[in-house]
């Protein structure tokens, strides 16, 4: 089941489109990578599936149900990271997330013990600082605990990893990982390692539209490799094998380029390269990073 959907919206502001026609969906149990240059219009996008701003046109739902503009009953089901969390800074990890509890309208009890289960995923147990000595990492992992307070069925986070250095960024991932166990995770981001990292799916966004939405075993498997890099040791030997295969290329004195080559063809090389006993220094698979997807996608 899609756990999210959107058809064909469209959002303007004044005169300038911002969404031109977007459409995808989120199955249910993934963590979905929503991908888009800055400016691109992903964080406009989700504050259209909360219904904190108007389409112009199109239609949205979230667990099978339309989203309203305005108060919309289907935010009962989300919990949201906004891009710029802002917190209570004067209060502990715990005061804050027991606040947040009590607006829930939960029982003391159960306050209590999700306070300390969410502490422990966030890895914020321990810390009895006030939010306002926090670290950016450290309030978006609280971000996160709040987000997920109330068991949302869907985590909206939006750039959760952007302003962080690569421990934080870490720890970002990781808990999203282990929160993919309970809930649907849509997560915004223009840094591709970390969507490779954890991401099930993923959408690119660009010019207003989805250019493209793929599961990432998909991707992987389409695009599993362009073919090998050979560097040998001589400049002098390239000639050797730009001779013996002529589909091979040349890159630079002593980089080679055999693409898109098959299991035979790649073992004719190396098969060559030993029986010749010319001296290399690497022989090495590439492999089609999505970062370079990204780029051969938006610049047509
Ligand atoms: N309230 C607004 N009024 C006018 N333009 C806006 C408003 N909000 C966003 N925009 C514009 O819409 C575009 C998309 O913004 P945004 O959704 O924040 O992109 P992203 O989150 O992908 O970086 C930007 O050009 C931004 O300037
Ligand atoms: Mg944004």
């Amino acid at each position: 089941m899609n756990m999210l959907t959107l058809s064909h919206v469209k959002k303007r502001f004044g005169d300038k489109t911002v969404l031109e026609d977007v459409t995808f969906s989120v199955p249910e149990h993934t963590v979905f990578g929503f991908v888009g240059q800055n400016g691109a219009g992903k964080t406009t996008t989700m504050k259209i599936i909360l219904g904190l701003l108007e389409a112009n046109s199109g239609e949205i739902t979230v667990g099978g149900e339309k989203v309203r503009y305005g108060d919309t009953p289907t935010n009962r089901l989300i919990g949201y990271l906004p891009d710029v969390p802002e917190f209570y800074s004067f209060m502990t990890p715990k005061e804050y997330l027991h606040f947040c509890g009590e607006l829930t309208g939960m029982s003391s009890s159960s306050i209590k013990a999700r306070t300390t289960e969410l502490l422990e995923l966030v890895g914020l147990s321990n810390e009895k600082r006030r939010i306002k000595g926090f670290s950016r990492g450290m309030k978006q992992r609280l971000g996160i605990a709040q987000a997920l307070f109330n068991r949302p069925r869907l985590l909206i986070c939006d750039e959760p990893t952007s302003s962080l250095d690569p421990v934080g960024r870490r720890e970002i991932l990781d808990i999203l990982t282990a929160a993919k166990e309970h809930t649907t995770i849509l997560f915004s981001t223009h840094i591709l390692s970390d969507v490779e990292r954890i991401c099930d799916e993923v959408a690119f966004l660009h010019e207003g539209q989805i250019v493209l939405q793929e599961s990432m075993e998909k991707l992987k498997r389409e695009h599993a490799s362009i073919g090998y890099e050979i560097e040998l040791e001589y400049p002098e030997d390239t000639a050797k094998l730009l001779l013996a295969f002529p589909s091979i290329k040349k890159s630079n004195e002593n980089h080679l380029l055999l693409e898109r080559a098959d299991q035979v063809q790649t073992e004719a090389v190396l098969r060559f390269i030993l029986e010749h006993h010319i001296p290399f220094r690497r022989f090495e698979k590439q492999e089609l990073s999505l970062e370079s997807l990204f780029m051969e996608v938006v610049s047509k």
